[in-house]
């Protein structure tokens, strides 16, 4: 540029021309060189500089020609230096201005390509969770009961003795509290009531018969507690399902009915059940209920030959404990809240599923612990 800078500095008569046939290299130079600055404005800011060294009102060439060239020009050179210097500047400012579209079209097809959200790209893989196998079959047995017309509810896991033991008919110094020997709160002197981690959702039978009149029928999932050593078969912490029906004439065959339904559904139509007299203070008569051993179709023999690892060759395999409500547990049910419990009118049967037992027995877990460690090698089979 700074060649024809200094050109378009003089007046016409320095270059040495005075006749209006020399005028027609000089501009045709000067668009050549107009024309090659015009392919080295690449961005905005380049643009802006040349677009100034152009057509700046001060000192752009076009105002250095009108000023030099065109303003002293002879009377001879004026019309020709008019006419060419309009030329060039109708060719100057439509390439600036094209020039300006080019540069401003190829920064929002970059800023396009930048922002561009291509949808066909895989997305942010979020690994999903599963339910916790305990948490699977809480809801396999929920369901079960509640087509049957059961509802479910759920207590409290920090429990005071009355509803844990006695108002289940288990007074102090009772011996089966050897078994449930349980984890108590530390509790300032002054509290009313120990508190203890419950030892099985039983205490929910008599808190749901404080709420509601009879008919009753719910089922109480939930955790509980025991000061056992862990082993393969025992945990501190491990989940029950408790049942409870009581209406003005259920009988011992509404109970076994009930319970040979689940078991059929949960284990598969083809397993028989049986109940063998047990003891438990809050129901009379109690039982405990076994079912056939569904993994060896109740022959105690493995299909390889050998003894079944599951029954251990017994062919029946130990369930849960239930029976009918002791009518003694009714006496407990404060008749402030819930009027109605009156053991010569009504009856009922009442039921403390395992989950975890029954969890391991149908899916084949010979350990209880696997469902406390949060092992995703374990959790993952069971998606
Ligand atoms: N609560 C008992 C336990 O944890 C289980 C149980 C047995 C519950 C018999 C019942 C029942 O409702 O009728 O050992």
């Amino acid at each position: 540029m700074t060649e024809h800078e200094n050109k378009t500095a003089k007046p016409l008569v320095h270059l040495g021309i005075t006749r209006p046939e020399e005028l027609s290299a000089l501009f045709a130079d000067l668009r050549g060189r107009f024309d090659a600055d015009c392919a080295c404005a690449h961005d905005e800011s380049s643009w802006k500089q040349f677009r100034d060294a152009w057509l700046g009102r001060k000192s752009g060439v076009l105002t250095q020609i009108t000023d030099n060239w065109l303003k002293p020009a002879t009377l001879e050179l004026k019309r020709a230096v008019g006419a060419a210097l309009n030329e060039l500047r109708a060719h100057v400012e439509a390439k600036i201005e094209e020039r300006r579209l080019t540069i401003e079209s190829g920064a929002e097809e970059s800023a396009l390509a930048r922002e561009r959200v291509d949808l066909s790209l895989p997305g942010v893989m979020r690994p999903v969770g599963s339910h916790h196998l305990i948490r699977q079959v809480f809801q396999e047995i929920e369901d079960i009961f509640v087509s049957i017309g059961f509802s479910v509810v759920e207590g409290p896991e920090i429990e005071t003795p009355y509803y844990n033991f006695e108002a289940l008919n288990i007074p102090e110094f009772h011996p089966v509290r050897d078994d449930m020997d349980t984890f108590y709160l530390e509790l300032p002197k002054s509290a009313k009531t120990p508190l203890l981690l419950r030892t099985h959702t039983s205490p929910m039978q008599i808190r749901t018969m404080e709420k509601q009149k009879p008919p009753v029928r719910v089922i109480v999932p939930g955790k509980v507690y025991r000061r056992d050593n862990p082993d393969a078969t025992h945990s501190f912490a491990f989940h029950q399902i408790e049942g409870l029906a009581v209406d003005t004439d259920i009988t011992f065959c509404d109970f076994t009915g009930t319970i040979e339904y689940f078991v059929k559904q949960f284990f598969g139509p083809s397993v028989k059940t049986r109940f063998r007299p047990s003891y438990f203070p809050f129901t009379e008569p109690s039982v405990e209920f076994d079912v056939s051993c569904p993994f060896c179709g109740g022959t105690g023999t493995a299909a390889s030959g050998g003894t079944c690892s599951k029954c251990k060759g017994a062919a029946w395999i130990e369930l849960f404990g239930a029976g009918m409500v002791d009518p003694a547990v009714y006496g407990f049910v404060n008749p402030a809240h819930g009027g109605g419990y009156d053991p010569k009118k009504v009856s009922g049967f009442a039921f403390g599923i395992g989950i975890d037992r029954l969890a391991m027995l149908k899916y084949g877990i010979d350990d209880i612990q696997v469902f406390f460690q949060n092992d995703v090698r374990f959790l993952r089979q069971f998606p």
